[in-house]
């Protein structure tokens, strides 16, 4: 997808990025959830209920044994609909632009999202999860489980006052 079809905004930036990619992947799956285009979807999963199924395709299900003992999840996920080469970006309620970095936009050099889904049940390679926010069909990286011990920050925050623009 060009930028131009994402929607490149006053006072973005790009960067060019480089002719070869330094790491290969395997997509290990794919994520079905009720929304076809970008529009469509919650900008994060805790704003919707809606449960959808994480497909693991045949050669990776065996690496789903014991993971009916996790209560959630980390997913991560490939947005294949984003632009790649922002790195400053326009929110569209944001004051000011933002570094990518700063932001979980999947306009990004390498379009990884991630959600903490809650895991519902398992039937052979599909998983029933809580708290997706991607496009049917996006496809599946990584699965994690999601530790309250130490992936919990309670006090983090986003903008804090007085940090350097
Ligand atoms: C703001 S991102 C957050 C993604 C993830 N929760 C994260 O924090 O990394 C979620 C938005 O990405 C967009 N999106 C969803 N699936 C996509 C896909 N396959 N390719 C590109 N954009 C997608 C939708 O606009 C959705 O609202």
């Amino acid at each position: 997808m060009s930028a131009e079809e994402f929607g490149v905004r006053p006072g973005e930036e790009r960067a060019s990025l480089p002719a070869t990619f330094d790491a290969g992947l395997h997509f290990i799956g794919r994520l079905r959830t009720p929304w076809q285009t970008r529009a469509d979807c919650p900008k994060n999963g805790l704003q919707t209920d809606a449960i959808c199924t994480v497909e693991v395709d045949a050669p990776y299900v065996p690496g789903l044994r014991t993971i009916t003992g996790c209560t959630h999840l980390i997913l991560l996920y490939w947005m294949d609909r984003a632009t790649r080469g922002l790195v400053v970006q326009q929110p569209r309620h944001a004051d000011g632009p933002r570094g990518t970095f700063s932001l979980r936009s999947p306009a990004r050099p390498n379009p990884i999202a991630l959600s903490v889904v809650e895991l519902i049940g398992r039937h052979d390679g599909l998983l029933r999860v809580r708290g997706l926010d991607c496009i049917d069909g996006t496809p599946l990286l990584d699965i994690k489980p999601y530790y309250a011990s130490t992936d919990s920050r309670p006090d983090a925050q986003v903008d804090r006052a007085g940090a350097a623009p």
